[in-house]
């Protein structure tokens, strides 16, 4: 199928490059100069696992890149709306870019197209869609608008979207919904999964992916409704972190005798420094606020976010109880992302709470794999960037870490503990199993879990690192 899709940020360029390994020609367009160059001279302006090998599969083949919306949609039978639905100071979805291409799809109308919301929108928003693309004098009958949500995470973007726990299509006619239906046919019938060139299968696929008919209204809250309970299945374990660190239980052991109740299960019950990203925040945000209007006060959102942020502050207060003042203090941070696997530092934990520290007068030396040049431009010049996380710890007073990249948690401790000024880690993500980091002589403060202090004796060795736990 010819397919357009405007907006080729984390979501949108995922798609596009996914579509087309799909067998679609596909347009991609956005308005940012600068990204079009860079993706038409083959450069990669997202750090995403299988991306650039996808992109080196199909760009300026079935790929190619556009700022001609008009020409694209012409071109095209299904046209998807991926651009950014940032928040409003009041909390509520910036529609705003969804409108300005909406409005500019009419006049390129020369046959029936599905025009299909892929950025995330509140409840609604597809009547809004088809009213603007009315008034703008398309007929009625020469195009449908669906809501086709994307689940997919950043870090294992493309995996998710060609492996999908399922496909929710909202579309209030069949004509509509089997456009999509054969768009995603290739992973419905599973003959993307046969092909020897296939993107490799993740644990826990599910092959073939349902397909999930419902009303457009219906799609759009599916995937609001998701996002606030996977944010507050994070704030819920936070919550009992904080119980568990009160009484001297150990949150780890909680997670394995609730996760292991099938009815519960044990993804996103990783304690932590609470949830970041250009997604959850904003999109519990919205869901409270386009609840409001509807009359309904979702009060159980105000205290997910409350939690969120709480988390933050008690890390703040781990690393004050661990250092006394921190005016002066020299810190190692490791992870700048809002999670392991992305460069993406929007709405990021560890960005907020580095920059909260460089506040409190410490001197900060950080290392992130992949979001170094983002942050670069966020944190001020007080902070180091480092080429490594030993480059990152050499002298510190501490080493933090905020990111749970697979790197972090298989660190050589004893070379760490080497360099550390102290060997303290103040462990935001539960990397490491706290007896072990004693045994060696460490410090260690994690989520949850009792302080440990070191082991009288000289260091010991042959300590394996836990692997990271990945929801
Ligand atoms: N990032 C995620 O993990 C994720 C996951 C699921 C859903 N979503 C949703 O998908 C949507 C997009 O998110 P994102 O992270 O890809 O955003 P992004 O900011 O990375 O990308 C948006 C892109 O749209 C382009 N754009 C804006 N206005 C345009 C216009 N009028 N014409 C052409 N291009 C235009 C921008 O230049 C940018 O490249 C959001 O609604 C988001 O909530 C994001």
């Amino acid at each position: 199928m010819h397919i357009a899709v405007v907006g080729s940020g984390y979501v949108g360029l995922v798609a596009g490059a996914c579509f087309a390994d799909l067998g679609h020609e596909v347009i991609l367009v956005d308005n940012d100069e600068q990204k079009l160059t860079a993706l038409k001279r083959g450069e990669v302006p997202i750090h995403e696992k299988f991306l650039p090998e996808l992109l080196q599969r199909h760009r300026g083949h079935r790929l190619t890149f556009s700022d001609d919306l008009h020409a694209a949609v012409l071109a095209s039978d299904a046209v998807f709306i991926a651009v950014g639905t940032p928040p409003t100071e009041q909390g509520h979805a910036d529609l705003s870019y969804v409108e300005s291409v909406a409005s500019s799809i009419p006049s390129a109308i020369n046959g029936y197209k599905v025009i299909v919301e892929k950025s995330t929108v509140p409840v609604y928003t597809s009547e809004w869609v088809r009213k603007i693309i009315l008034r703008n004098a398309a007929p009625p009958e020469s195009f449908d608008v669906a809501s086709n949500p994307e689940f997919l995470r950043e870090g294992t973007a493309v995996t998710d979207f060609l492996f999908p726990d399922r496909i929710v299509v909202g579309a209030d006619n069949e004509r509509c919904a089997s456009v999509l239906r054969a768009i995603y046919a290739p992973l419905t019938e599973g003959s993307y999964y046969k092909r020897q060139d296939s993107i490799p299968q993740p644990d826990r696929a599910q092959i073939p992916p349902p397909l999930i008919v419902t009303s457009t209204k219906s799609a759009e809250l599916i995937k609001h409704a998701s996002n606030a309970f996977l944010a507050m299945k994070i704030s819920f374990i936070n919550a009992v972190a904080s119980v568990c660190e009160s009484v001297g239980a150990n949150v780890q052991q909680v997670c394995q005798g609730i996760g292991t109740d099938s009815r519960i299960g044990p993804r996103f019950l990783n304690p932590g420094i609470g949830y970041g990203g250009s997604c959850f925040p904003k999109d519990l945000k919205a869901f409270r606020e386009v609840a409001r209007e509807c009359g309904y006060e979702f009060r159980l959102l105000d205290e997910v976010m409350h939690i969120n942020e709480e988390q933050r502050n008690r890390f703040l207060r781990k690393v004050r109880s661990a250092l006394w003042t921190l005016r002066g203090k020299r810190l190692a941070v490791l992870g700048l992302a809002f999670k392991g696997g992305t460069d993406d530092i929007r709405e990021s934990p560890a960005i907020m709470l580095v920059q909260t520290l460089l506040q409190e007068g410490c001197r900060v030396s950080a290392y992130d794999p992949a979001a170094q040049e983002r942050a670069r431009e966020v944190l001020n010049s007080r902070v180091e960037f480092a080429e490594s996380p030993y480059d990152a710890a050499q002298g510190a007073d501490a080493l933090l870490i905020l990111t749970e990249w697979d790197e972090f948690a298989a660190l050589d401790l004893q070379r760490l503990h080497s360099l550390l000024k102290y060997p303290i880690v103040i462990d935001g993500r539960n990397l490491y199993d706290p007896e072990s980091m004693a045994a060696l002589g460490f410090t260690y403060h994690s989520i949850g879990r009792p302080v440990v202090t070191p082991e009288v004796g000289p260091l010991a060795t042959g300590v394996s690192p836990r692997t990271v736990k990945k929801s």
